[in-house]
């Protein structure tokens, strides 16, 4: 596989795009289209409908079909405790999660998610339960039946060598390992290679991190610092995210970094690691972040964390950054508009999260408009010269593939439809609306939506309503209609 090419260019790092099914050309009701593909909570397949064991076994999948087995159905993850001891030399990962769950339904069985590794002892509100391993679902089985409502605890003792997963795409996530320890970014299935998760977006949590790594190590998580402990000469590093959180943007990131920690005149807690072979060319660009953060606190409502930070590490054959949580994560020193994407992020992707991979551009045409943006705004290009040119490429060009609206399957999410169109549909929608309402758009989704999640019919049902404007031309064109629109 050839790396794929840096965000920033959005360019796209799907290898040959699939042209979809949808027949997208011709002219359906908006909302229909919208509504195509969404969540259903699907039982097992070998278990018949209205069999009894369908209404108490929690799903194996959240029911997102470009990730069928991500998530689980039957219960809601509130809290993820983690503790975790990694050995960069042996690649050894020993881990003890800790869920605490609330079961959605009466459950007899519940499935979570987890990706290689062995699982040595799982218990169920302090009770031994069964278990088995199905691919990537680890299917546990109570010693009693969970009531609807209830609220649980399952401990997951567990240990191996992680190993990251490789996308439909080609593209590898989950735990990347580096020269140094390891590059943790699970987008959009990665985070089963590490612990044991609900792992879809519509299933947000606060987690606790306690990471124990060797002496001259650091170990990088998301959310608040809460300390570390030399003993033995080993380094335990403590983290909490408060604020919920999808379990694809936590990170455990391992390597030998310089530390930096500040408060920014808003009390905004920072903490910055770097790899040193990246210090000289992340230092200027790191320095802007207080005020990237502030300018975008600006367009978008408040920052939705409360602590912030990025982790720049050495991982050249990664070839993305990633969003985690708080705390962005880069493969090497970043450009401004790399930080000004992933911190945007924050607030769509983070805060506001998917329903379904579908709408993945909810998540990456906010951020690239973010980026456009930006430059409009300190003296850089403009976003309609931006997207004059973008919209001078031919008919044939992979921009056109797929609407952004539909990628069509897991295997074009990352591709430049959803980056680049993604970022067209958006200064469509404020040259229709005008800037003022446009920005009133973007802060209501981000604050209507904080800390939950979206869909694309909610967001330009939204649009809709805070213009005033019917709005069904423009997105049925640009957002849901494949090939290169006749005019600009
Ligand atoms: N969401 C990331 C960004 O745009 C990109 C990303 C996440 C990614 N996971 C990936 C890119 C996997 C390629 C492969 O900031
Ligand atoms: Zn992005």
């Amino acid at each position: 596989m050839t790396p794929p090419p840096k965000r920033p260019a959005g360019a796209g790092r799907g290898a040959a795009l699939r042209r979809d099914a949808v027949a997208a050309t011709v002219p359906v009701a908006l909302a229909a289209l919208l509504a195509a593909g969404g969540p259903a909570a699907a039982g097992p397949a070998h278990i018949p409908a209205g069999h009894p064991a369908a209404r108490t076994t929690g799903s194996a999948g959240a029911g997102d079909p470009y990730f069928p087995l991500a998530g689980n159905g039957g219960y809601h993850v509130e809290h993820y405790g983690l503790t975790l001891g990694y050995d960069p030399d042996s690649g050894r990962l020993d881990g003890t999660a800790v869920l605490t769950a609330r079961a959605t339904q009466r459950l007899t069985r519940f499935d979570l998610d987890l990706n290689g590794l062995k699982v040595t002892r799982l218990t169920v509100d302090g009770a031994q339960a069964a278990f088995r391993r199905d691919g990537q679902e680890l299917v546990v089985t109570p010693r009693t039946a969970l009531p609807k409502g209830h609220r649980f605890r399952v401990t997951v003792a567990y240990n191996g060598s992680p190993e990251q997963v490789t996308d439909p795409d080609g593209s590898d996530d989950g735990w990347i390992t580096t020269d140094d320890g390891a590059f943790v970014a699970g987008e959009p299935q990665g985070a089963m290679t590490w612990f044991p998760a609900n792992n879809h977006p519509t299933d947000k949590s606060s987690y606790d991190f306690t990471i124990t790594v060797p002496q001259g190590h650091t170990a990088v998580a998301n959310g608040l610092y809460l300390g570390s402990r030399t003993a033995g000469g080993r380094t335990t590093f403590r983290w909490r995210q408060p604020e919920p959180m999808a379990a694809y943007l936590a990170t455990a990131t391992v390597g030998k970094f310089q530390v930096e920690q500040y408060t920014t005149r808003d009390g905004l807690k920072i903490y910055n690691a770097v790899d040193p072979r990246e210090a000289a060319d992340a230092a200027p660009v790191l320095k802007q972040l207080p005020s990237v953060l502030e300018w975008e606190s600006k367009l978008f409502g408040p920052y939705p964390f409360q602590s912030a930070g990025s982790i720049v590490d050495h991982a050249p054959s990664v070839g993305y950054a990633l969003e985690t949580q708080s705390r962005p994560l880069y493969d090497s020193a970043p450009s401004l508009s790399t930080l000004v994407h992933e911190s945007a992020h924050q607030w769509f992707g983070d805060s506001v999260s998917v329903t379904r991979w579908k709408d993945i551009w909810l998540n990456e045409g906010f951020a690239t408009y973010a980026e456009w943006l930006y430059a409009e705004q300190h003296g850089g290009r403009s976003a309609q010269d931006r997207f004059d040119a973008l919209y001078a490429r031919p008919a044939g060009d992979a921009l056109w593939a797929f609407p952004p609206g539909d990628p069509g399957d897991g295997e074009n999410i990352f591709a430049s439809p959803v980056y680049s169109r993604g970022a067209m549909v958006l200064h469509k929608l404020r040259g229709a609306v005008g800037d003022a309402a446009f920005f009133r758009v973007l802060r209501t989704w981000a604050a209507d939506h904080r800390h939950g999640n979206g869909t694309t019919a909610q967001f330009t049902a939204l649009a809709e309503r805070v213009s005033g404007k019917n709005l069904d031309g423009l997105f049925h064109t640009w957002l849901l209609t494949k090939g290169k629109p006749d005019t600009p």
